[in-house]
């Protein structure tokens, strides 16, 4: 299966899903990795690899439905059979959508529906919850919402910031996001491009992946 990943930052989910790959446990392809930011990290460890990347950047006062059809042009030049979105901070507009209905994922790291944007740790802690997590869901053109696929919980510290709770949180999302695309390339999960429905992950499947 060829997946083309977007990033907007670090890469380290991206580095898991090429670990898992490595490693035998998923069994997909990246095709390439797609930026809106030129200084992305990501983008330096998919060029040491040998990824094909790419960089749609959208600054302050661009055209957002240009960008967004750039965004769609570039990515379905890769020809993905699966679209996963790994810290990638934008929110994607229809020609995206429309062009891989059902075929986008994300890791977000909180358990949604609660603590959806940009700072789902730091939301956790300001809302008080003893127990957060991550969630690998499938995108529509909401901000974070979209058919949950799998989640994993995370418990939340009493001393912790936004950076320990994220880091524990990241360990986790680091093992979910290759079994789920794992299991979307075995048809263990379905995505049904029409009703956006889908099987949902076994979590037990977790416990036998080794640590990316
Ligand atoms: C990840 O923790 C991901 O869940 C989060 O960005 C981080 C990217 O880390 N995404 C969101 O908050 C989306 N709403 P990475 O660049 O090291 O993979």
């Amino acid at each position: 299966m060829d997946v083309v990943v977007l990033v907007s930052g670090r890469g380290s989910n991206l580095r898991a899903i090429c670990s898992a790959i490595d490693v035998g446990t998923c069994a997909a392809h990246v095709v390439g990795v797609v930026s809106d930011r030129k200084k992305a990290a990501a983008l330096e460890f998919a060029d040491a690899r040998g990824i094909p990347t790419r960089v749609v950047s959208l600054r302050k006062g661009d055209d957002r439905d240009a960008w967004n059809e750039s965004l769609a042009a570039d990515v379905a030049e890769l020809k993905p059979d699966l679209i996963v979105l790994a810290g990638f901070m934008r929110v994607l507009g229809s020609p995206l959508l429309e062009r891989f209905p059902g075929r986008i994922i994300n890791v977000h790291p909180a358990l949604l529906p609660s603590f959806p944007g940009h700072s789902g740790p730091q939301d956790a802690l300001d809302g008080g919850v003893r127990i957060s997590g991550c969630t690998v869901h499938i995108v529509d053109a909401g901000v974070d919402t979209g058919p949950i696929l799998a989640q994993a919980a995370v418990p939340v510290l009493a001393d912790d910031t936004a950076d320990t709770l994220h880091a524990r949180i990241q360990a986790h999302e680091h093992r979910l996001l290759p079994i789920v695309i794992h299991q979307i390339a075995i048809g263990a999960i379905t995505l049904d491009p029409l009703t956006v429905s889908t099987a949902v992950a076994d979590p037990s499947q977790s416990l036998s992946v080794p640590d990316a």
